[in-house]
């Protein structure tokens, strides 16, 4: 469900033209849609209304942090993995034990943040994590609450980039040997174990791989408790898929039932880390038609976006729906949508059916929500895009554009040169 529909041919956001939007911010620029958002947070939370839980957005998904505090005074958290993530939610406004820390890599300085802060859990990775966390915490004299992130090893059928619970994977830890570990954070001075915590990968289309993780973190739930180790949370990761083409992922309400029916009568809160499934669908990416080319073996549209703005189809060969703002009666023919950046891999659609375009005319990029801004860069020295949000039939700019300018700020020249 979102809200970005045709009226009369005329792509709206909510109750908002976006043609006349784009003329006014100028493109590329990325469009959320303030009820999509709402609703989206709102279901999946409401799914879970039976049970203690505390639904923690992932920002890496999308990270403003406008939208930040929108999913915070809904009574959300935020699932981070580095310092800059935690600055933004705090600027957010989120309060700090709504805030879980996942990630293989937290700094010395990201952790003393963390522990200064306060936050809610460190989800640890490796042994030698917790020992730096159990160090630090011991040298400012608190303790950590942590919960370890297990590999359960289970396939998530997923793009391998985005899958994370496979033993191969460089995310969690075995969970053959989790109780080994709990053990030692147990023996840990400035260590507070509280949860168990695993994410299995990202866009998952099935609820087996979900399930099956489930019954492990259980069974290991059961046998930390003969340690008289007492768990707390049990943080389910993020990863329900959404549609972008064809696929036909399971809703929030069939998720949490599958989930539920697993727990039985565990005492635990429970944590989710949604990103993609809360944000994906109630964004896109706008973008003008610079020219049009035809070559011996292909049509291209070029357009102003580039995978420097978002990078899911170069990166991972990701399907996003595109149609543009104004509909016509054109024939449909089939065009690479390619960007000004110089690299072939530079495209946001390949051998795609359009309708005939010419330069001026503007194309939405669609589910562009997740993973878009957030992955965006700098590449080609390409001012990164303005970000708004659209609320009924009027629009806040979250986010401006960047200028040549913001380019250069942090560089300096040497006198010598
Ligand atoms: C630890 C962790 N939690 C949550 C998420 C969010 O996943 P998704 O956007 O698929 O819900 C991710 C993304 O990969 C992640 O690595």
């Amino acid at each position: 469900m979102h809200h970005f529909h045709y009226r009369q041919n005329e792509l709206y956001c909510e109750n908002l033209p976006l043609a006349q939007l784009a003329q006014h911010v100028g493109t590329p620029c990325y469009v959320y849609s303030h009820a999509t958002l709402m609703h989206h947070f709102k279901v999946f939370d409401e799914a879970f209304s039976d049970v203690p839980h505390l639904t923690c957005f992932a920002a890496k998904a999308n990270s403003n942090i406008a939208i930040l505090k929108l999913f915070g005074s809904l009574g959300g958290g935020v699932d981070i993995v580095s310092g800059g993530e935690l600055f933004r939610a705090r600027q957010a406004g989120i309060p700090a034990d709504r805030i879980c820390y996942s990630g293989v890599g937290k700094t010395p300085e990201e952790i003393d943040y963390a522990l200064k802060e306060d936050i809610l859990l460190f989800n640890i990775e490796s042994s030698q994590e917790l020992a730096a966390i159990n160090k630090r915490a011991g040298q400012v004299g608190r303790k950590a609450r942590i919960a370890l992130r297990v590999n359960p090893d289970v396939d998530p059928k997923t793009h391998p980039y985005i899958s994370t619970g496979l033993k191969k994977n460089k995310f969690g830890i075995d969970i053959d040997g989790a109780l080994k570990e709990y053990e030692r954070a147990k023996s840990l001075d400035n260590i507070e174990i509280v949860g168990v915590d695993c994410h299995v990968g990202s866009q998952l289309t099935e609820i087996t791989p979900f399930v099956d993780a489930l019954q492990r973190l259980c069974l290991l739930i059961k046998r930390l408790k003969d340690l008289q180790i007492d768990i707390k949370y049990l943080d389910l990761g993020g990863g329900l898929g959404i549609t972008y083409d064809q696929e036909a992922p399971p809703h929030p309400r069939e998720y949490a039932q599958a989930i539920l029916q697993q727990l039985e009568d565990l005492p635990c809160t429970l944590i989710f880390e949604p990103g993609r499934v809360i944000v994906g669908n109630a964004g896109i990416l706008i973008t003008q038609v610079l020219y049009t080319k035809k070559t011996p073996s292909k049509n291209f549209v070029v357009v102003d976006a580039a995978m420097n703005d978002l990078i899911r189809p170069s990166l991972y060969g990701s399907y996003h729906h595109i149609q543009p703002l104004r509909k016509t009666n054109q024939e449909s023919e089939i065009v690479d949508v390619v960007g000004p950046i110089c690299e072939s891999g530079d495209f946001l659609a390949k051998d795609r059916s359009l309708p005939t375009v010419q330069a001026g005319d503007y194309l939405a990029v669609m589910s562009a929500g997740a993973y878009g801004f957030t992955m965006s860069s700098n590449y080609n020295s390409r001012p990164r895009a303005a970000e708004i949000l659209v609320k009924d039939d009027r629009f806040y700019v979250i986010r401006e554009r960047e200028t040549w300018q913001d380019l250069t700020k942090h560089e300096r020249i040497p006198d010598f040169v």
